[in-house]
């Protein structure tokens, strides 16, 4: 708390109410007493002047472009860390030990494997499932094969065993979500690999010929995980937290962040990216018409990969992938030629009034579709590969709500329907 103070005045009364200010001096009202003493409460449609929490796992600021995790910067993991690393330090909130990482890297290893009765599960769904349903339903399913860790323990087993089955197994589970859409035969983990290495084998092995990563490839699809890693207080991130404010477990919350997850204004959009891409590239489009129809909100078009509601400059992932994708398309021998329409995308909306005045930059989703495609993974799977990666920050979230024994998280609402009036009989409505 702080020991300034902010006031309400309404009606003639006024309320005094307590302030607190962040480790970075971000102030927050505190309205935790407004309607038990005033009966008000507030409103704010998409929460986008409303803290849920306060929260030690990252950092934030939209304005200067600025994300950090557990007061490391994003640009720093990316530069020097891995994606096990980063996950742990922000489940844990500091960097590893090398006995802690290598503990930590074996117990990845050791729930890498599905259970086998899991694996009919796939066989359940038609040909065409989109893979993020079948993530959230594998999800839950792992519910099914773990009732004994159906708690909310934050320390010990209870807490370890279904973090490292989840953070584990959800490549299995991606992995094999497609394998299965297109007809091909599980590929079970290898122990050998890399966390990112197992998880593009499963992807693409063949029973008599084993993937071969190319170390380019490896390592952006690792940093791809790792600036994916967390995100604050966004919509699947929030719902991770509701869901787990019910005191329901580990699997089901994050099962629902990844039902969050899904939609084309979140972590959907790297696949709208490549669909809008691909679209202008395909039917000949000329790339201004459509910014043209992006800023026409008639139209129902938007530059997908484009505005973020915190980041009103860059978007620090989008500069570290924009070079990623430059180095593996070189490491590949490969010309995209969406990435040329990106590019022109991006240099017409950066010097157009619209986008200007309304601090629209691209974001971390405007450049990961091209990796990604680059890659080999298909359009419908990018947004699963977006989950893997978030799985970390979910999980962290979801600790750190238990930890401070938050509130069964319940929003309030203004009621603008019908007053009172009496039930019509059939006959004369
Ligand atoms: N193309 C055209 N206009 C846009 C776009 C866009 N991509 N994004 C925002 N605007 C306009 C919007 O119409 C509004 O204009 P006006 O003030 O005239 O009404 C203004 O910019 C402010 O936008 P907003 O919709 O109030 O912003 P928001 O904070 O509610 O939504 C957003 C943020 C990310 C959902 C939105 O920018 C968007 O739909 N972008 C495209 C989808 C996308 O790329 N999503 C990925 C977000 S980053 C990954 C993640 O973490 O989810």
């Amino acid at each position: 708390m702080s020991n300034k103070k902010a006031s309400i005045e309404f009606d003639g009364k006024s309320l005094e109410l307590d302030t607190i200010v962040g480790t970075e001096n971000e102030i927050g009202i505190d309205i935790t007493s407004l309607r038990a003493k005033t009966g008000m409460i507030t409103l704010d449609p998409g929460y986008g002047n409303t803290g849920s929490c306060t929260s030690d796992i990252t950092f934030i600021d939209g304005e200067k472009g600025i994300l950090r995790h557990r007061g490391y910067a994003i640009e720093d993991l990316a530069a020097n860390s891995t994606f096990v690393e980063t996950a742990f330090l922000v489940l844990y909130g500091h960097l590893p030990s090398e006995i802690e990482l290598a503990t930590f890297e074996e117990e990845l290893s050791e729930h890498s494997s599905l259970h086998y009765g899991l694996k009919h599960h796939f066989d359940g769904f038609p040909e065409n499932a989109p893979p993020m349903a079948v993530l959230s339903a594998m999800l839950n399913t792992l519910a099914c094969y773990n009732t004994e860790l159906l708690t909310t323990a934050t320390e010990g087993p209870g807490f370890t065993v279904p973090t490292m089955k989840i953070l584990s197994k959800v490549r299995a589970i991606s992995a094999w979500a497609y394998r299965s859409s297109v007809g091909k035969p599980f590929m079970p983990p290898r122990p050998d690999l890399s966390y990112t290495g197992n998880f593009l084998h499963m992807m693409f092995s063949d029973t008599f010929k084993p993937y071969e990563v190319l170390p380019e490839v490896e390592r952006a699809m690792d940093l791809f995980f790792v600036l994916h890693a967390d995100h604050e207080q966004n919509c699947s991130t929030s719902t991770v937290r509701l869901v787990g404010s019910s005191r329901a477990s580990l699997f089901t919350s994050v099962a629902a962040g990844v039902g969050a997850l899904w939609g084309p204004l979140h972590g959907g959009a790297n696949a709208e990216v490549i669909k809008m891409l691909t679209n202008i590239h395909e039917n000949g489009i000329d790339p201004k018409e459509y910014v043209e129809q992006a800023k026409d909100k008639n139209s129902n078009v938007k530059l997908m990969g484009f505005g973020h509601r915190v980041y009103k400059s860059f978007d620090p992932r989008a500069k570290i992938l924009k070079e990623q994708v430059d180095i593996v398309l070189k490491a590949m021998n490969i010309e995209d030629p969406l990435l040329d329409i990106a590019k022109e995308l991006e240099e017409m909306a950066r010097s157009d009034s619209y986008f200007v005045e309304r601090n629209l930059y691209p974001n971390v989703d405007f450049y990961s579709g091209i990796l990604l495609r680059a890659i080999g993974i298909p359009v419908d799977m990018f947004t699963v590969l977006f989950a893997i990666g978030r799985m970390p920050g979910w999980i962290a979230n979801w600790r750190e709500m238990h930890v401070q024994n938050m509130r069964i998280n319940r929003p309030r609402q203004v009621y603008t329907g019908a007053s009172l009036r009496p039930y019509t009989p059939m006959g004369e409505r």
